[in-house]
């Protein structure tokens, strides 16, 4: 069974695509895209060779080497423009994040999706997309347990908006939906707790409640 957090990431997924799956570990994610014919074909990519390794038997036991290609791989530097056009990266912080996506040029381009699950500060990846001409398609929210995850599918259009902090904790979530509502007040309570030695971010948080009135 695949856990909730990467199901959700799969099913943002378009159909036909051609994904690279980076920090693929496991490459639970990929087989699970070939196997349910949601790609016809993948990249599981991970910067270490043990978890590699671990993903090339997992693809194996699936019988699924000729769709699936393991590959070494920091963030995308080993991926060539055009084998791909989905790139998932989950499971990292929002620091790993922000290094992969700012080390590879090309994916500044509309023609790449970006489906992107943050480990934590997920509001610091939003404000580095915002701030180099990225939007926010799609954002979805679900749990594990008491665990809860944000999913963010970004494109490249280059347009820079302004934009404020509180934007960056609600990026394109729905409110109406139980589990984005959740998600974010989770996060408000992580903000208020940050608040106690960081007084500046108590109208931030002010302004996140009105959102969820
Ligand atoms: C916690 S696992 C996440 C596995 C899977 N993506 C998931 O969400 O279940 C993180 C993986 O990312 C890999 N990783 C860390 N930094 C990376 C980088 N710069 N490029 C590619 N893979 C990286 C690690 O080796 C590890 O296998």
């Amino acid at each position: 069974m695949l856990p909730n957090r990467l199901r959700l990431i799969a099913s943002m997924v378009k159909h036909g695509s051609v994904v690279a799956d980076i920090g693929t570990d496991h490459a639970y994610l990929p087989v699970y895209l070939v196997k349910e014919n949601i790609c016809p074909r993948a990249l599981a990519c991970d910067i270490r060779p043990l978890p590699l390794e671990k993903g090339r038997q997992n693809i194996s036991l699936n019988h699924l080497e000729d769709k699936i290609e393991t590959r070494l791989s920091d963030g995308l530097n080993a991926i060539s423009k055009g084998e791909a056009d989905t790139f998932t990266i989950a499971g990292m912080g929002a620091d790993v994040l922000i290094h992969i996506l700012s080390s590879c040029d090309y994916i500044k381009s509309d023609r790449y999706t970006l489906i992107i699950q943050p480990m934590s500060r997920y509001y610091e990846l939003i404000t580095w997309l915002y701030q180099n001409g990225f939007v926010i398609e799609n954002q979805k929210c679900t749990h594990e347990g008491n665990r809860r995850y944000t999913v963010i599918k970004a494109r490249y259009t280059g347009q820079k908006n302004d934009f404020s902090e509180a934007d960056t904790y609600i990026g394109a979530m729905d409110l109406e939906d139980s589990e984005c509502r959740e998600f974010l007040q989770g996060e408000i309570k992580k903000a208020e707790r940050r608040a106690i030695g960081n007084p500046e971010l108590k109208p931030t948080i002010e302004e996140l409640k009105e959102n969820l009135k």
